[in-house]
């Protein structure tokens, strides 16, 4: 992806300095493990050291509360098979032992220093577990991002690249159905009954409808997720000179708040707010 690069501990400390200083209200942060720390149950994720609980430390020690800080909370980058989950004998996605490891995965995230976790897999129960066992480590007061509408999209192919997805096949059995409108509802309602503090809608803007859908009724703030090939597009037009890449990026995320999001989720989030400004 251009312009998108895999961070160090040191790089990504004064990436979130210049985040703060752009004006921006948080930052999502991803680890990327060394291919040999991959296994099947993705144990790399919930270590204490793992690449992503450092990360977090170092940023929550780099800010502190300047930012809101954010976890990813899934197991895809950690896994050998690339799967959002551990694999049941059949070769699917087994959902409750997904779960259970989901809320060791972020009961590791509160404690290395994240505001936020932000569950991504799409398990069902996954926000109920991870509210449960928060609450019972005593981190009543980290919330929960919730990926609520999430569809299997062939927009996510740019991040798996730059992540170094192992993964062969794709995420229907778990991620949503592009033709499905009403599931997003759905799915939305069950986080928020949950107990979500913000409901994510993604792709953003592929699915305004399912935006426009769950910011109508929602009594919790609403987020959007412009994903990487909603990026690289944009990226790789006006790298060619056939798109005006500054009023293609405003445009699109003005789009995006338009449907009624509060919080948008991009990698262009530090130009956007260089221009806003
Ligand atoms: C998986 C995850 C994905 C993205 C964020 N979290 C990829 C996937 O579901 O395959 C994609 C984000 C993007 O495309 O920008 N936990």
């Amino acid at each position: 992806m251009p312009g998108v690069v895999q961070h160090t501990l040191d790089s990504i400390r004064a990436e979130a300095t210049r985040a703060v200083e752009a004006g921006i209200g948080g930052l999502v942060l991803f680890g990327v493990p060394e291919p040999d720390d991959k296994d099947a149950a993705g144990s790399a994720g919930y270590a204490d050291d793992g690449i992503l609980n450092r990360a977090l430390a170092a940023v929550r020690a780099e800010v502190g509360d300047d930012l809101v800080i954010v976890a990813d909370t899934c197991l895809d980058e950690f896994t050998d098979h690339g799967h959002c989950g551990v694999l049941a004998d059949d070769g699917s996605v087994a959902n409750d032992p997904t779960v259970e490891l989901y809320v060791r995965q972020a009961v590791t995230q509160a404690e290395a220093g994240a505001h936020f976790v932000s569950p991504s897999g799409m398990m069902d129960g996954q926000v109920a577990a991870i509210r449960s066992g928060l609450d019972l480590a005593g981190h009543n007061d980290t919330g929960i991002l919730a990926y609520s509408a999430k569809y299997a999209s062939a927009f996510f192919g740019p991040f798996r690249e730059a992540v170094g997805s192992s993964l062969v096949g794709d995420r229907r059995a778990y991620q949503q159905d592009p033709a499905n409108r009403r599931e997003g509802r759905l799915e939305a309602s069950l986080d928020e009954l949950e107990g979500a503090d913000i409901l994510m809608v993604k792709p953003a803007g592929p699915y305004l409808d399912v935006l426009a859908d769950v910011a109508a009724w929602s009594r919790i703030p609403v987020a959007a997720y412009q994903v990487s090939g909603e990026y690289a597009m944009i990226a790789a037009a006006a790298e060619r000179g056939w798109i005006d890449r500054q009023a293609a990026l405003l445009e699109s995320t003005t789009a995006i708040v338009r449907a009624g999001a509060d919080i948008v989720l991009t990698y262009a989030a530090l130009e956007l707010a260089g221009w806003l400004r």
